[in-house]
């Protein structure tokens, strides 16, 4: 059953320019004003000069609690929502804030509906210098993530999860802001951020929601107190809703796994539901599905070997399969990434001087492969699904002689031609920082917000 989206009985009119000054003057909007304004935006009657304009001032004086507040409520009835109350068993979904080498979805998803929860999940395009979901699902040949309402809650009933892309039914302000954001620079504003995220998860229809706030140099929020209060607020709007939600903060301080780039990233955690792969990628997939399960009630332990077993038994690289097979995916590169997934014409090693690696600058390693195609400089540029990156050492690493860390080439390059492996070549020289001394990366998992466990 869908849920109509609320229209607002009657639409502010005050004149764009005056929003936007007092936006740039460091004033606030109401909450009649930001639905007036978006009804407007949307009907064409406002034009992206002016809403980027109105952000740029946001990001720049700061948007308040109240305002993150009102845009997700303004979102989330830009739209339908999926009524997913009719299903047996547990709601639960899953959102990040954004970062680089950043798949958790493609281990999370899965193992959550291989533990009997029913997970239905609206995700964003990359953003900036981080990926997206939506577009690394695409690089699966086949496979459909513009769902409609009803497509995503015959599918969670079917096979448990449904993956699909903010549309033209579900949180459209959102789709059209996010893609706005993406090329105007206008992404790093908590309240953005949070009003993005929590307004899909809301409109999504999950009654359980865990969260992985990234904090890092390759985040949205550099430093683990801005994550952590980006956490909160995403935490608050959850629960102002009705909903279980929590949230994990991460390091992002260099890629989670061990690819950066659509298909890669896919490859990468194709290769944890297998069993193997990133270690670092595993472990936060791990925490993140067993937070889920403490938000239903499990202690801290039942949860983590839960989650463990799903993954270690093969049960949610089988729950993958189903989603790929039911969106219209290829279900084979669950076998076989490599022989399904795209690749790029030329791939090239890179190494930086042999010692140990000191820093691996995040944000570069996103934008380097953003930049070789993976992600947009314009809003509605097709991304290239082969490009990208993979990174073979993290902070601490050994660089050898011949150029290889511990797993091998310290970073392969995959290009569409030989100039664009010139200029990322150029680029990583600056984002790999080797010294004499091994150096320590932070902790992977910096804190827990909204848990009861933790007195929260
Ligand atoms: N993820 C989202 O969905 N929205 C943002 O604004 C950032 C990350």
């Amino acid at each position: 059953m869908v849920v109509p989206g609320r229209s607002a009985p009657t639409l502010d009119t005050t004149p764009v320019p005056q929003l936007i000054a007092r936006k740039r003057d460091g004033g606030a909007l109401t909450d009649e004003e930001l639905r007036g304004l978006f009804a407007r935006y949307l009907a064409g009657d406002v034009d992206d000069a002016q809403m980027a304009a109105l952000l740029m001032a946001g990001v720049i004086r700061g948007f308040s609690r109240a305002e993150a507040v009102a845009l997700t409520d303004v979102f989330v009835a830009s739209g339908d929502r999926v009524d997913l109350s009719a299903l047996a068993g547990p709601t639960v979904d899953k959102h990040s804030t954004g970062g680089v080498g950043d798949t958790t979805t493609f281990v999370v998803a899965p193992l959550l509906a291989a533990v009997g929860c029913q997970v239905a999940k609206l995700s964003g395009r990359g953003l900036g210098h981080t990926g997206g979901t939506i577009d690394k699902l695409e690089a699966i040949p086949g496979l459909r993530t513009d769902l409609s309402v009803d497509e995503v809650r015959r599918q969670v009933a079917n096979v448990g999860l449904a993956v699909a892309s903010a549309t033209a039914d579900l949180v459209p302000a959102d789709k059209r802001l996010y893609a706005l954001r993406d090329v105007t620079a206008t992404v790093p504003s908590p309240a953005l951020i949070a009003s993005s995220v929590m307004s899909k998860k809301l409109a999504g229809g999950a009654s359980t929601i865990v969260l992985d706030v990234k904090a890092g140099d390759g985040a949205f929020s550099p430093t683990v107190d801005d994550a952590e209060a980006l956490a909160r607020l995403c935490v608050d709007i959850g629960r102002a809703h009705g909903r279980r939600t929590a949230a994990l903060v991460t390091d992002m301080s260099q890629p989670l796994g061990d690819a950066v780039g659509n298909a890669l990233e896919v490859t990468a955690a194709i290769e944890v539901l297998q069993g193997g792969g990133s270690t670092r990628l595993r472990e936060v997939s791990l925490a993140l599905a067993a937070g889920a399960l403490e938000l239903l009630g499990r202690t801290a332990q039942e949860a983590a070997e839960e989650a463990a077993a799903a993954l270690d038994g093969g049960a949610a690289l089988a729950r993958l399969a189903d989603l790929i097979g039911a969106q219209g995916g290829d279900v084979r590169v669950v076998d076989d990434p490599r022989a399904v997934l795209p690749q790029a014409p030329v791939v090239v090693d890179w190494a930086p001087p042999a010692g140990r690696v000191r820093t691996l600058a995040c944000r570069r390693l996103g934008e380097i492969a953003g930049a070789l195609g993976a992600g947009r400089q314009r809003a509605g540029d097709p991304v290239d699904p082969a490009v990208g990156l993979e990174v073979g050492v993290r902070v601490g690493d050994p660089v050898d002689a011949q150029g290889r860390g511990p797993r091998g080439p310290v970073v392969r390059i995959h290009a569409r031609d030989d100039a664009a492996v010139a200029r990322a070549t150029a680029a990583l020289a600056d984002a790999v920082e080797v010294a004499d001394e091994a150096a320590a990366g932070p902790p992977l998992i910096h804190r827990r917000i909204g848990f009861a466990a933790d007195g929260d």
